[in-house]
């Protein structure tokens, strides 16, 4: 299957809007609880939010929309932290690893700010985000005004 990896702000607006009301709805609670592979574990997202993203990347599979990750804001304290989120990948293109790879691309761009990404992984991607190199964060590692909206772990990738 050919794959193709896009910055969010290198679609068009129209690709940026559709992409933008897909991943809104999807995180809607009464949406996302038909999903079993999700269990409820992404923190909900309006369309303004996404279409203001300024780091997140889209992948497209045999041409259609497939999957999707976003960073949000930094937050600075004695360093920079960056949170990975609101990671979907379709139903159909599931188990082929267009998850990781979201997950190794926006962690190699953070990475390469100098900044140090994490995330509040649920139970579905929580294999993923360990396979690209994230450790369970230790208590006091993460910022304070870092908080899982759903209740889910911290997890931290280490600086090499
Ligand atoms: C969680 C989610 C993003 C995973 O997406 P994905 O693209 O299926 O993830 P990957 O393909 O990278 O990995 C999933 C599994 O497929 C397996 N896999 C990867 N490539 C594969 C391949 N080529 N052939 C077979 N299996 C493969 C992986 O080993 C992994 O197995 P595991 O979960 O048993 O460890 C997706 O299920 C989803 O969108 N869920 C709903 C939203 C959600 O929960 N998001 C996370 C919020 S924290």
């Amino acid at each position: 299957m050919s794959e193709q990896y896009k910055l969010f702000t290198e679609l068009s607006k129209i690709e940026q809007a559709i992409v933008a009301g897909i991943i809104s709805a999807y995180s809607h609670p009464k949406i996302q609880q038909h999903d079993k592979a999700s269990e409820n574990s992404l923190a909900e997202v309006n369309v303004e939010e996404i279409l203001a993203s300024e780091l997140a990347i889209v992948c497209f599979a045999e041409g259609l929309f497939a999957g999707y990750i976003r960073a949000k804001p930094p937050i600075v304290k004695e360093k920079t932290f960056r949170q990975v989120g609101s990671l979907v990948v379709m139903n159909h293109f599931r188990r082929q690893g267009i998850a990781g790879n979201l997950v190794g691309e926006v962690t190699s761009l953070i990475v390469e700010e100098g900044q140090t990404p994490f995330a509040f992984s649920g139970p579905a991607s929580q294999p993923t985000f360990t396979r690209a190199g994230y450790f369970y964060a230790l208590p006091g590692e993460l910022p304070e005004d870092a908080v899982s909206e759903r209740g889910n772990p911290g997890m931290i990738y280490p600086e090499l």
